[in-house]
């Protein structure tokens, strides 16, 4: 990665709200007993209006950031880490030199200024590390932090506020027996943590264990990421109450949609409408993750049902190493929630939530031509548009005129990096069954990414699964949620997702990658050059 000097104060950016983000390392208790070493962003504000700031209590996660659109927001991000660090301001439509683009790395002790106004509407977006192969391991150390965005439309819905109005960021870590965050072992560098990404043994909402919310028997608004590396959730009430949805990454939804449960891949979020009213006190709810089936491949998914920290014998001499004892596509709680206060009043759902106008192909400047992104699977060489992450290395699929309107297609290339697989695959042909129909090791190894690109929201337009992942895909397709503006969109196993992007106002390089933070770290990430 080249170097740059890092940004510095632009004298004539009259900021309206000013703070300072450092960055190091802290310890944090979230077990009992010895507290755990994290690395945290500390926010403190210089300039703005109050409650721009809430830091979440007792955890490591750094302050939730409160703006609005049209403000001018200038950030100070000291580097107090042992190694370089920029931060990325995930769901913002920003310059590229605001983007927290890995180029832009400032190293220990060095400060870069952030400058940018508020374009987006109201959402919740995140910030987080991006930086050159090390964004998941600076995120699992404890780097991430909310932002909300509000705005005059959704002010006017009156939705739910201040103490009920929750923030719920997931996200799951494996601690050692002296309540250390464990990442380099468990098989995280052998091959489940390089093909699948990291899959932790406990699930921690807000950094805290066992999360537990105290409620009283009204509405909430709750308002959950997932801050995951990897982990993907089915999100659904143990009681069967379906979960009303009125918000995606990108803000509210035209209109509230009750959903049977809802998949939450890393990177997205939820907005949801939560209703405890007529509920007894002393009741509880609790949030799980439930069955299904299709985010790993096949034998990744045998391997974790059949009990944590199972090799595979005769894999590559047993690199092939279950990643977590909490499988993926499993059943496990998220979070409880405790009602403890009976109350009458409580707002009734918006009929309407905002307005959102869908793109129509007369807007779309290739409408017959989607471009490709085409997620390559394999050992060792996840990649896309067949080509690992590389600065300057843009392809001619990868150049987007500034202002356009794009359609886009993101697929499984079948059989894809095949050609890097190394020897250490050789025990792979063991595997066997159905590899020839499927279409080779690609095939196999195939499974469901969150594809993230950066810049301006878009549109999901359509989905199409192939017949051999039908079985899998109907334990999840109940839970997308595709009408609202989105940044980051699950693409599974034998999954074509067609979207529809704008690309307005900034020329420069924006990052597109897969939001499993190891797929991103290994090179699935690439970028478009808008020009
Ligand atoms: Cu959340 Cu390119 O990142
Ligand atoms: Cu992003
Ligand atoms: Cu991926």
């Amino acid at each position: 990665m080249p170097k740059i000097a890092p940004n510095k104060v632009s004298p004539t950016f009259n900021p309206d709200v000013e703070i300072e983000l450092a960055c190091r390392p802290d310890s944090v208790s979230i077990l009992n007993g010895q507290a755990t070493r994290v690395w945290r962003y500390f926010a403190s504000l210089i300039k703005g209006p109050e409650g721009t700031l809430t830091a979440p209590p007792g955890s490591y996660l750094g302050s939730l950031m409160r703006f609005t659109k049209g403000q001018k927001i200038r950030i100070h991000l000291r580097n107090e880490l042992p190694e370089p660090t920029i931060a990325h301001w995930h769901g913002l439509h920003v310059p590229m030199l605001m983007d927290g683009h890995p180029t832009y790395a400032i190293d220990p002790g060095e400060t870069f200024v952030y400058e940018f106004e508020m374009l987006n509407r109201a959402s919740m977006n995140f910030y987080h590390p991006h930086t050159h192969e090390a964004t998941a391991t600076q995120v699992y150390r404890g780097l991430a932090g909310l932002i909300v965005v509000n705005d005059e439309e959704e002010r006017a819905l009156e939705l739910p506020s201040g103490e009920y109005e929750i923030p719920i960021v997931i996200q799951d870590r494996t601690f050692d027996g002296q309540n250390q965050l464990v990442y380099g072992g468990g098989g995280m560098h052998g091959m489940h943590g390089q093909m699948f990404g990291f899959h932790g043994d406990r699930v921690l909402v807000n950094g805290r264990p066992d999360f537990q919310i105290d409620v009283s028997s009204r509405v909430y608004r709750l308002r959950i990421l997932n801050a995951s590396n990897a982990r993907i959730y089915k999100l659904a009430w143990d009681d069967g109450t379906p979960i009303t949805v009125i918000g995606v990454d990108g803000g509210l939804l035209e209109k509230p949609e009750n959903k049977p449960y809802v998949m939450l891949a890393p990177a997205e979020r939820l907005d949801a409408w939560a209703d405890f009213s007529g509920r007894a006190v002393g009741s509880r709810l609790v949030m799980r993750s439930r069955p299904f089936s299709g985010a790993l491949p096949k034998m990744a998914e045998r391997m974790m049902g059949g009990g944590g920290g199972m090799g595979m014998g005769g894999m590559g001499g047993g690199m092939m190493m279950a990643g977590s004892s909490l499988p993926v596509g499993s059943d496990y709680p998220i979070f409880t929630v405790r009602v403890t206060k009976s109350m009458s009043d409580s707002p009734g759902l918006p009929e309407r939530l905002s307005k959102i106008v869908r793109f129509q192909s007369s807007d779309i400047a290739n409408p017959d031509n989607p471009r490709p992104i085409s997620i390559s699977e394999g050992p060792m060489s996840m990649l896309l548009n067949g080509r690992p992450y590389g600065h300057d290395d843009v392809q001619p699929s990868e150049r987007i005129p500034v202002g356009a309107v794009q359609l886009m297609e993101i697929f499984h290339a079948r059989g894809g990096g095949m050609g890097m697989m190394g020897g250490g695959m050789r025990g792979m042909g063991m595997m066997g069954g159905g590899m020839g129909r499927m279409g080779g090791m690609g095939a196999m190894m195939s499974m469901a990414h969150p594809i993230h690109l950066h810049g301006e929201y878009f549109q999901i337009i359509s989905r199409a699964v192939d017949e051999d992942h039908m079985d899998d895909y109907a334990t999840m397709r109940d839970g997308f949620i595709d009408g609202g503006w989105k940044d980051t969109v699950l693409v599974t196993s034998g999954e074509r997702v067609r979207i529809v992007k704008p690309f307005h106002d900034f020329k420069g390089r924006f990052m597109f990658h897969c939001h499993n933070l190891e797929h991103a770290d290994m090179g699935m990430m690439r970028e478009f050059s808008v020009e």
